[in-house]
């Protein structure tokens, strides 16, 4: 394995074809109009009707804390399929201010935690993104001390890091808050040691942290109450192809044995189950028919339950590819209201919750949505109003929303406030009859890798306004 001594942030050149990702046509940027616009924004013009085939990136929320893991890792690990978005380059800048050596290649990361010398990441990185943070658990079980800012992230609500804390005490070390940083060091002066932890909320993030913890402290350790989501089960899959002895992933129930070294491997990170329940559903709310792959069907049933539901037809091709039918026959539109409630996997995700609220306002009947999940993450809903859609909050249940049929929704100017409330917005944009002009962009760049290009190879009528360089 060659060594690396930069990273390379820049972007790197797309391969013209693979079996992952066929050849899409480049980004559309409309120059005329480019002093008009101090941020970037998405220009769409509906209704749309999608067609074709689109191929699924890699999780960005499975890359990122095997990303994170790789400093659990002597030597080199070489990780594919990952995403090229704003989150993974930054993690990649996280890894780099610890003075890991990376390198990144298509969606290739090479990543060398040999020369690791400092237990401080740069605190504006892991401010960027939620991920960041999860870097906490790997160098205090591997170098006995971290010192992590704060993290950042999507603004969907309080986000706490209360349950890793508290994890990590568990397993010896001691943690304390100074100046909006978090400091941890194994309380023996030596390393962490295995423990037991109930978490009270099968928090995804929680559980990463202290699997990456528990698979170098010193001993067992049993995690209980554990999320229970396929990109914990990535991350699992990663550590134990490291060396680490994992038993229980995508049960409640982790079982952990403790080594003293893991060694870097290779991996590719899993599609993007995120990514492709949104495609779906921008086939369900355009009365389209595409097909998406690679995917994972088993880890979409929530998804296919609730689009079978109201009148979607979901057909599985072969092993890693899905085919979504909304087309509406003779008689008019045929979709009919579902009522959701996000929750921790196997529940609907609260990532999609959204999108999926954006075709529920075309459906016939009355649907309700209920957030679980995030206490704040309905940026989206009087932004959609504005495309006349018709939600109503209950002011009684606070976090349940009303959606009613509406035959037309009408293009307007919204504001993206989050990666997946942002999507949503997209979404409705490609059902609305004319054009709607969504600003805050960089927010669903976030989690979507070249999303305009993927949109306009299935047809639909998708601008990017970049504003002019100065
Ligand atoms: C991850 C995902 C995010 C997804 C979420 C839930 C990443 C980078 N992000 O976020 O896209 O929406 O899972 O599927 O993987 N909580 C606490 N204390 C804690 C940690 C969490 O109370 O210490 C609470 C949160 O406030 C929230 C709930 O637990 O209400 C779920 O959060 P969590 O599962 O931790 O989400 P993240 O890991 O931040």
């Amino acid at each position: 394995m060659a060594s690396f001594s930069t990273l390379n942030l820049s972007p790197s050149p797309k391969p013209t074809h693979s079996l992952l990702k066929p050849l899409i046509p480049a980004p559309e940027i409309d120059t005329r109009t480019q002093i008009q616009t101090p941020y970037p924004k998405l220009i769409l013009t509906g209704p749309s009707q999608l067609s074709g085939h689109v191929s699924i990136s890699g999780s960005k929320n499975s890359a990122l804390p095997i990303l994170a893991a790789t400093l659990c890792c002597s030597g080199t690990s070489r990780i594919q399929n990952v995403p090229d978005l704003f989150d993974t380059r930054t993690m990649a800048s996280v890894l780099v201010s610890l003075g890991a050596k990376v390198e990144v290649l298509d969606n290739e990361m090479l990543v060398n935690t040999d020369g690791v010398g400092s237990v401080e990441p740069n605190a504006d990185e892991i401010q960027k993104i939620r991920g960041g943070f999860f870097v906490i658990g790997p160098l205090v079980a591997r170098f006995g001390e971290a010192v992590v800012a704060l993290p950042g992230g999507c603004n969907i609500g309080v986000r706490p890091v209360d349950l890793h804390i508290r994890g990590l005490q568990s397993l010896g070390a001691v943690v304390e808050l100074r100046d909006g940083k978090v400091q941890a060091y194994a309380a023996n002066g030596r390393g962490l040691v295995g423990g037991s932890f109930q978490l009270d909320y099968p928090s995804v993030g929680a559980t990463e942290t202290l699997m990456m913890a528990a698979c170098m402290a010193d001993g067992t350790t049993v995690l209980s109450n554990v999320a229970r989501e396929p990109e914990v089960v990535d991350l699992a899959r990663f550590l134990t192809n490291c060396g680490a002895c994992v038993d229980g992933a995508g049960s409640n129930k982790l079982v952990i044995k403790g080594k003293s070294q893991l060694r870097g491997c290779e991996c590719v990170v899993a599609p993007d189950r995120i990514e492709a329940g949104t495609f779906m559903l921008a086939a369900a709310i355009t009365r389209s028919c595409i097909s998406i792959s690679p995917v994972i069907p088993c880890q979409m049933s929530s998804l296919i339950h609730k689009l079978s539901a109201a009148g979607c037809k979901i057909k599985k091709c072969s092993h890693d590819t899905l085919e979504v039918s909304a087309v509406s026959g003779r008689g008019g539109d045929n979709l009919l209201s579902v009522v959701v409630k996000t929750g921790p996997y196997p529940g609907f995700p609260t990532d999609l919750q959204p999108q999926i609220m954006a075709l529920l306002t075309t459906c016939n009947g009355l649907s309700s949505v209920e957030e679980s999940v995030f206490d704040k993450r309905m940026s989206h809903v009087s932004e959609l109003l504005k495309l006349g859609a018709k939600i109503q909050e209950n002011s009684m249940i606070v976090l349940t929303h009303v959606c009613y049929h509406v035959s037309v929704l009408n293009g307007s100017s919204l504001v993206a406030n989050d990666i997946r409330g942002g999507m949503s917005l997209v979404l409705a944009g490609l059902a609305a009859e004319g054009t709607t002009e969504i600003s805050g962009v960089a927010h669903i760049d976030r989690g979507y890798e070249n999303l305009d290009m993927k949109l306009r190879f299935l047809g639909a009528d998708v601008k990017r306004l970049m504003p002019l360089a100065s």
